[in-house]
């Protein structure tokens, strides 16, 4: 695996990359501390192109307080061995200067409800830094492929926004989340919860089944505002298993907008930001209705 540093290197090997025809290139840009999450966007990376570059980028304008830049998990060297061990070809490191360099004035914004809602309420200009160095990232590698974890499903559909609008030329491909045995999804900020806060968080993944079981059992006509009563059972629920955890939102939404919901006609998403030992969690799950199951 080749390390990438500078702006100029990257450009410049992607470029003969493609020019000796080892396409498709796919690319899966990474803050580091990498998980089994971030290892399985590689392998699907592996599998589906000829080349397979990984970025590590602890992006400053994407982290809303400083002490959250500050405590971000950082460790290159077994970032850089976990990549090769996945498969990665290529690995892009650059510097906060190398890509915000003196007087770098231009932000990519999405407007609308895909930036403020949901994380856009609790982590104002979030999306804009998500998005411009993911802009600048696919500019400067100019891949065909980029994968993107569907745990923070905000983000890639902000991201596929975002490509769409501007016609960059690239395939956003969304991947399933990755879960620990016990359910909780796999996330760099896990390593921050105390064993207390962990068997907390559990009630994260267990909020997410349940939704999908209370919409198995909801009456066979179901309420025009089931996206609402859903909400409130799960907030009780909540309440009752994990009074500590403080909650930032529970929402059912719909998947493309993220917009609350009333009614669920067919699928909707359940998207949940807790913080428990004082570590911010997020999680979704996507729910459907059922033909196959059956109401009373
Ligand atoms: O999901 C992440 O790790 C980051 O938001 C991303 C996409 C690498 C941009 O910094």
């Amino acid at each position: 695996m080749e390390r990438l540093v500078t702006v100029e290197e990257a450009r410049f090997t992607l470029h003969e990359t493609r020019a000796v025809g080892k396409t498709p290139v796919g690319f899966v840009p990474t803050m580091g501390a990498l998980h089994d999450g971030h290892l399985a966007l590689i392998r699907q990376a592996r599998t589906e192109c000829e080349t397979v570059v990984v970025s590590v980028f602890v992006n400053p304008t994407q982290f809303n307080e400083k002490s959250d830049l500050d405590a971000y998990p950082r460790d290159l060297e077994r970032d850089a061995a976990l990549c090769a061990e996945a498969g990665a070809d290529l690995l892009f490191t650059p510097d906060a200067a190398e890509i915000y360099p003196q007087g770098f004035s231009t932000t990519v914004t999405v407007d609308g409800t895909l930036s403020r809602l949901l994380e856009g309420t609790f982590r104002p200009g979030h999306f804009a830094g998500v998005a411009t160095v993911v802009a600048k990232l696919l500019n400067i590698l100019q891949p065909d492929r980029a994968y993107f974890g569907e745990k923070d499903w905000q983000q890639l559909k902000v991201v596929e926004r975002m490509v769409a609008d501007l016609n960059l030329p690239v395939a956003v491909v969304p991947c399933p989340t990755v879960r620990e045995p016990d359910g909780l999804a796999m996330s760099s900020r896990n390593t921050r919860l105390s064993p207390e806060a962990r068997q907390q968080a559990k009630v994260i993944p267990y909020l997410l089944d349940t939704a999908q079981d209370l919409l198995d059992s909801s009456n066979r006509e179901m309420p025009t505002n089931l996206g609402p009563v859903l909400r409130h059972w799960l907030l009780t629920l909540l309440e009752s298993h994990q009074p500590t955890a403080e909650r930032e939102y529970i929402a059912v939404v719909d998947p493309e907008t993220l917009v609350d919901v009333n009614e669920i006609t067919d699928r909707a998403l359940v998207v949940i930001a807790l913080r428990v030992g004082g570590v911010r969690l997020i999680d979704n799950r996507m729910i459907r209705v059922r033909a196959e199951v059956s109401r009373f």
